[in-house]
């Protein structure tokens, strides 16, 4: 069996379409325009690409956006001075800051004193332990890009069994209360997991974001099993790859997000959906 392809690409370029439709037509109703503030710290040049992507993306579906880009050595200081004053301005909509940050930043500092309203990242505590009880505010963007790719390709989690591999704050912990919403039961696979092979095989529905290239094997991968990659590695050829083995893991799963063109553009498109979520909570306030 060869696996059908997610093709995430496409389902974004939907999303963004969407937001872009709401957004002319709260302009037409008179209502402000969204307004993302995008904070860039120092000049790791995947960062860079990333923060270039939403800004365009911005520019696309017709929101405004602030660019903040400081250098490497910015203080704590200066670095909350401006969350601060972002805080504050009742232009600014949506506030991102930009991970991972330079070393002499507490970046859970940072994040914590962005207002959770504006929070389109969903990292701020408020806004995890809003997910951990069933009453979500703002979902971080990948893991709930995940959720819109399972749900436009017909896949339900509810009753599956849901494997996570990797627990960061920004994928897999997120993830694993995404899927427990929806329902799955999930397992959440980390760097002391014995026999994770094992886990893996189990899995109905596979989500992989450890960040090492090729790190799921595709013979771990039960036949038929739904298989979501979120790594996005650059190898020294310069090709992007994921953390799932894709050749063999797409002759036994059912279907298989592509690295690039799979979760990677469903994050941008989630961050708009997010802001407009926060323009409206913004609208109400
Ligand atoms: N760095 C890697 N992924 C992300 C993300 O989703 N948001 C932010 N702010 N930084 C990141």
């Amino acid at each position: 069996m060869t696996a059908q392809l997610i093709n995430g690409k496409e389902i974004s370029q939907q999303r963004l379409e969407k937001v872009a439709q709401e957004t002319a037509a709260r302009r037409a109703a008179g209502l402000r325009t969204p307004c993302l503030a995008v904070v860039l710290v120092g000049d790791d040049p995947a960062s860079a690409v990333y923060v270039r992507n939403k800004k365009l993306a911005c520019e696309k579906v017709g929101f405004k956006s602030l660019s903040y880009e400081l250098p490497a050595e910015t203080s704590q200081e200066d670095l909350l001075q401006l969350v601060d004053s972002l805080n504050a301005n009742p232009d600014v909509d949506g506030i991102l800051v930009q991970l991972p940050l330079p070393k002499q930043i507490d970046s859970q500092a940072v994040l914590e004193r962005i207002l959770p309203h504006k929070d389109v990242d969903g990292f701020h505590p408020y806004n995890v332990g809003r997910l951990v009880v069933k009453m979500p505010l703002m979902r971080p963007c990948t893991p709930k890009g995940v959720m819109t790719l399972l749900e436009a390709y017909g896949i339900n989690p509810e009753g599956k069994k849901a494997v996570v591999v990797g627990a960061s704050n920004i994928v897999g912990r997120p993830q694993m209360l995404e899927l427990l919403l929806a329902r799955a039961t999930v397992t959440i696979c980390h760097s002391k997991t014995q026999n994770l092979a094992d886990e893996v095989a189990a899995a109905d529905i596979v989500v992989a974001g450890v960040g090492i290239p090729n790190f799921v094997k595709g013979e771990w991968i039960k036949p038929g099993a739904v298989v979501i990659d979120v790594g996005i590695n650059r190898l020294d050829n310069g090709k992007l790859c994921g953390d799932v083995e894709f050749d063999v893991a797409k002759e036994r799963a059912s279907m298989v997000t592509p690295v690039p063109g799979g979760v990677g553009p469903m994050t941008i498109a989630t961050l708009l959906e997010n802001t407009l979520h926060a323009a409206e909570l913004h609208d109400k306030a």
